[in-house]
């Protein structure tokens, strides 16, 4: 059964405005360089679409696309890669972009992962963070919102595969978001 939404938490105008200053923030951080932007499938595929055409730089696009969730609403801690970088990161600098940050263990265990190639730069730009269900530490460079321990969908993020093509953040019903 699709799950419902009840009400806009972030509105495309405000996501539009903060993502512009992201990518300026970036732009500036990274002036000079070159960098290769990774973003994680599916989520953050809506966001990293608009960031990159922020970024005043010259960049490489890449995805990964790894699996914690299934199309239940929490985080297992177990996570696969199912699909790889195409490209080498030895050496290079790579900005990893992700839509949220929940558990963090998803992306603690993929930005080990990347350490190990060893990369000259590794940061981390994700459009949502859930500080207060946190489980393992994650240093975030670049945050778009913080945002309460609330299920949310839209803008790219999804509840069981349904509504990433909603322009606005809004929030699932809880009664139909059932977390595992
Ligand atoms: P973590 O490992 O718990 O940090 O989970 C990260 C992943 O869980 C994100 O990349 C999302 O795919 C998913 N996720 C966590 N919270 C939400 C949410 O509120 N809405 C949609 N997806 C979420």
């Amino acid at each position: 059964m699709r799950p419902e939404v009840e009400s806009v938490l972030i509105t495309a105008d405000d996501i539009a405005a903060r993502v512009k200053e992201l990518g300026e923030e970036i732009s500036r951080d990274f002036r000079g360089a070159e960098l290769l932007v990774v973003g994680i499938l599916k989520g953050s595929v809506v966001f990293v679409a608009d960031l990159i055409r922020h970024l005043k730089l010259p960049i490489h696009l890449d995805f990964v696309a790894v699996s914690s969730y299934g199309t239940s609403t929490t985080s297992s801690g177990v996570v696969r890669f199912l699909k790889d970088l195409d490209e080498s990161i030895e050496g290079r600098n790579v900005l990893v972009v992700d839509d949220i940050i929940d558990t963090g263990l998803t992306l603690r265990y993929l930005l080990d992962n990347l350490s190990r190639r060893q990369p000259a730069v590794l940061k981390l730009c994700v459009l949502l963070d859930k500080p207060s269900r946190r489980k393992t530490e994650v240093p975030v460079d670049y945050r778009g919102f913080t945002i309460p321990d609330a299920f949310v969908a839209g803008y790219g993020l999804d509840c069981g595969g349904w509504y990433r093509n909603l322009p606005d953040i809004w929030v699932v019903k809880t009664a139909t978001a059932v977390r595992a």
